[in-house]
């Protein structure tokens, strides 16, 4: 499985992507990855063991060098727990934030999307995000998605210092694959 873009590769993680992926997960960028965090390059080659062979667990590698510089990753979903169609995704992105601002996140996640719609059944795809999150709002919106809604205190990923936990304000955008296919067609795209 291999995605091509005009200056990114998507293409499922191999153990040589450790020392990459370490760069990026040492610390994780936002509180929802926390738990993603790697202290270690033992760790991340685990990391990467776990990742292999997963063909919607994508690494987001430049044409030019062959860097890891990010990831996106969803799984099937259904609308109801107890519904047996899983055509509902919801995509995670992260940049090594060295290479963000130059419209990467953009180029892997429309190609995923597209991937996501054409190959992969899906129907729907949302995505969460903190209210404070501009660059991943952003994103969604270049992507054509619609803001549904806002979550107050949705959910908690980190606690304080007193152990209390951390509530976040999260925002759900989302786009239909028949949105997705008039948004294409009004960005003049196949
Ligand atoms: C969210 C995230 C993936 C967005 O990355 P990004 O690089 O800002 O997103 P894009 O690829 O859409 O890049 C857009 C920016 O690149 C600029 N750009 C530069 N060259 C460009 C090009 N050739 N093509 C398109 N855009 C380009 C755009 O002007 C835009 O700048 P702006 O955001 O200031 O308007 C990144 O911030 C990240 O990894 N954050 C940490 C993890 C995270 O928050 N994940 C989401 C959790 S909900």
């Amino acid at each position: 499985m291999l995605i091509e873009t005009e200056r990114l590769i998507l293409r499922p993680f191999s153990e040589d992507d450790a020392e990459d992926v370490l760069e990026y997960l040492r610390e994780p960028a936002v509180h929802c990855f926390a738990s993603m965090r790697l202290d270690s390059l033992d760790a991340a080659r685990n990391e990467m063991k776990q990742r292999r062979g997963d063909e919607l667990y994508l690494a987001i590698v430049l044409k030019e060098t062959g860097k890891v510089i990010g990831e996106i990753f969803a799984h099937p979903e259904s609308n109801e727990p107890e519904d047996e169609i899983m055509d509902t995704f919801s995509p995670c992105w992260m940049l090594n934030l060295n290479y963000s601002g130059k419209g990467f996140a953009f180029e892997a996640a429309r190609a995923y999307f597209d991937y996501l719609f054409k190959e992969k059944g899906a129907r729907r795809i949302y995505a969460y995000t903190e209210d404070y999150n501009l660059p991943s709002q952003r994103l969604c919106e270049r992507l054509g998605m619609r803001r549904e809604g806002l979550f107050m205190e949705f959910v908690s990923f980190i606690n304080n210092p007193d152990g209390t936990p951390v509530y976040e304000n999260t925002m759900q955008y989302a786009i239909l694959k028949k949105e997705w296919e008039s948004h294409a067609k009004q960005c003049g795209q196949k």
